[in-house]
């Protein structure tokens, strides 16, 4: 069965000489096209086992085998690849770029697979339709709201067919209204598009909603 299994995953910072670890031996197996919320306390390394599972960063040990792929013993060049065709981030502070409109900011993915611009522009159109802003292709990041930027981060997540989203609190900078929206369109699409979801959330309304929910303690997934 596809799954994602992670063992043995560790990982320390460094404080001078002091090590301070964060992941502890972390084994877990997950289904695929899920939604997997992740809670826990603050500090507990959650975005550090985020990072990991993206290839941002490197764990110090252990194994990751991702959707068949042991992602723990790629190449620089093949995590490039991997985080370019498999992954889709979702940010708290949305992470768009301000002096470009929606259509561009979503096409940037695009553009680093080396799609031209008129296929770039369609395809991110059909993205901006899939989460209901098509009629904001035009505009820059400050002329949109809070919830709407989220929602073209979204969009740029998604336009390369993901086959995981990963989301660092994507509700942690909106109301409880739009964190509602916005949780919605992301179970919506996860469904439709089957991709699956890892999504960290210190909102246990949030975290209730994931299919499988797990919590960060002591450096191990419970
Ligand atoms: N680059 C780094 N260098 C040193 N220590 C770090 C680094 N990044 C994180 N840490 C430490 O590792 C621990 C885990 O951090 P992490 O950001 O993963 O926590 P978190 O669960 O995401 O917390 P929060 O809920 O506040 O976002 C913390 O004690 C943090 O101070
Ligand atoms: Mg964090």
């Amino acid at each position: 069965m596809m799954s994602l299994k992670i063992s043995e995953l560790k990982k320390s910072y460094f404080l001078g000489t002091e090590e301070i670890p964060v992941l502890k031996s972390l084994s877990i197996e997950f289904p695929l096209n899920k939604m997997i919320t992740i809670m826990g306390a603050s500090g507990s390394g959650k975005s550090t086992f985020m990072h990991i599972l993206s290839g941002v960063d490197k764990a110090d040990s252990g194994k990751i085998v991702l959707d068949q792929i042991e992602i723990t013993s790629l190449t620089e060049k093949e995590i490039t690849l991997y985080r370019r065709e498999k992954i889709g981030i979702i940010f708290q502070f949305f992470n768009l770029l301000p002096y470009l409109s929606s259509l561009e900011n979503v096409s940037i993915p695009l553009y680093l697979s080396g799609l031209s611009k008129i296929l770039a522009h369609k395809k991110a159109t059909e993205s901006l339709i899939a989460v209901g802003l098509e009629n904001r292709i035009h505009h820059k990041p400050s002329e949109l709201s809070g919830g709407e930027q989220q929602r073209i981060a979204i969009a740029r997540a998604i336009v390369n067919d993901p086959k995981f989203i990963f989301a660092d609190e994507p509700t942690g900078n909106l109301d409880s209204e739009n964190s509602e929206k916005i949780l919605t369109l992301l179970k919506t699409l996860q469904v439709e598009k089957k991709f699956s979801i890892f999504l960290v959330t210190h909102n246990p309304e949030i975290g209730r909603a994931g299919d499988i929910q797990v919590i960060m303690k002591d450096g191990n997934l419970i």
